[in-house]
């Protein structure tokens, strides 16, 4: 009797899993591409499909993607590079003609939700280019607005965790003093636009610099006793939710409590240099899955307990040709041949091929529609056994 119960639970979870991750919005994935081995976007078309993950972010805006995902069910995020933010600035017409010839052929068969202009601007220490970056926003948004697609497509950019000065503790969050001049007009801007702030952040990289004073699992969501914000009595048991709340103290210090952060990249490499402590599979996996759960069950971060945290994870493949250290090439949830890198629940598919005909193309996501069907129920049958053998 005891076993028949506890299977029955496990059953329900698993169904509330998969329903959740139907039904919420569901996380989203860094679809980067620095490799020279990876399939076809067609078929990761398929394999994202599969996955059930309609969000994705790119980091250009790939014509080859976006035609691929025409009709599909996938939200983008599309990349505008840093090497093109200084000319827009100076000249707005360059950012409307990047519109038109990447963003406007596509915009009404694929989903183009956002623009995220300039990755990691603050980073580059290149004053130039760093003045550049809201000039070029607001020329992207005044396209947009011209073009009638400023209320689809938002305009936004990606920020490393560098700019913070303090992060520690969540409520004492600060920017760096010199880039505060640009920071200030910069949320004025994301305020007016109503578009969010998004923030790439690693633990990770926290972690492999002090692994004898940050606990494992405290980085990972592992269960751990966590830490208390003194000033204000909130409970914090994983970085991640830390660093989010500790932008959003140092965003308050600008005068703003009205721009959403979001998380544009967070991940876990599963391999690493010898002194790139904790990249493994085993704490990848941990990383990923507990992150991964935690945006199914909608949880916000304990400053923002009503809103949930919103993630792309980094990335979808390994990529081959990132230079760097080790570590770089290997925050892959799949190898490019579609195999899992390890394990955190998402079972995907990647066809050998796609017929060009869009019609057979249907009948083949048809298959694999029963086929993961089957699957799905075969691994709910599997665990019952399990459960009852044990
Ligand atoms: C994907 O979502 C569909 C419903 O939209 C659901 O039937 C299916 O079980 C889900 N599959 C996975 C692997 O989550
Ligand atoms: C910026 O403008 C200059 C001068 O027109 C041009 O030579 C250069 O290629 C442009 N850069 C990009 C990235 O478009």
């Amino acid at each position: 009797m005891a076993t028949r119960s506890i299977s029955f639970f496990r059953f329900l979870l698993l169904f509330l899993t998969l329903s959740v991750r139907s039904n919420g919005q569901g996380v989203g994935i860094n679809y980067g591409q620095i490799a020279n081995n990876l399939p076809s976007p067609a078929r990761v078309a398929v394999l994202l499909r599969s996955l059930n993950i309609t969000r994705v972010k790119l980091y250009d805006a790939d014509p080859n993607v976006l035609f691929s995902f025409s009709n599909s069910q996938v939200d983008f995020m599309i990349g505008l590079g840093n090497e093109f933010l200084q000319n827009m600035s100076t000249d707005p017409t360059k950012a409307q003609s990047w519109i038109q010839q990447r963003l406007q052929p596509h915009i009404s068969k694929t989903r183009i939700t956002s623009i995220v202009v300039g990755n990691e601007i603050f980073k580059t220490n290149d004053h130039v280019l760093i003045s550049s970056l809201l000039p070029a926003m607001k020329a992207v948004y005044s396209a947009l607005v011209n073009l009638g697609l400023e209320k689809q497509v938002t305009v936004t950019s990606a920020h490393s965790l560098d700019i913070l000065q303090t992060s520690y503790p969540p409520s004492s969050g600060s920017f760096k003093e010199e880039f505060i001049p640009y920071l200030r007009p910069l949320l004025d801007f994301h305020s007016q636009i109503k578009s969010p702030f998004l923030i790439n952040a690693y633990p990770f990289f926290a972690y492999k610099d002090s692994p004898k004073e940050i606990p494992l699992e405290y980085a990972l969501f592992q269960p751990n006793q966590g830490m208390v914000d003194s000033n204000t009595n909130l409970h914090y048991d994983n970085m991640l939710f830390a660093q989010v709340d500790a932008l959003y103290s140092a965003i308050k210090t600008l005068g703003h409590t009205d721009v959403e952060v979001r998380i544009s990249e967070t991940g876990w490499p599963s391999k690493g240099e010898e002194n790139e402590i904790g990249a493994s599979p085993e704490n990848a996996a941990l990383y990923n899955g507990n992150l991964l759960r935690l945006v199914q069950a909608r949880k916000g971060t304990p400053a923002k307990p009503s809103v949930p945290i919103d993630v792309y994870v980094f990335a979808l493949f390994n990529e081959n040709l990132k230079p760097g250290p080790i570590s770089e090439r290997n925050y892959g949830l799949f190898y490019p041949d579609g195999k899992p890198v390890y394990n955190v629940g998402l079972q995907g598919y990647l066809p050998d091929i796609i017929y060009s005909s869009s019609a057979t193309t249907i009948k083949i996501l048809n298959v694999w529609r029963a086929v993961m069907s089957l699957a799905v129920a075969g691994m709910i049958l599997d665990m019952g056994v399990k459960m009852r053998m044990r």
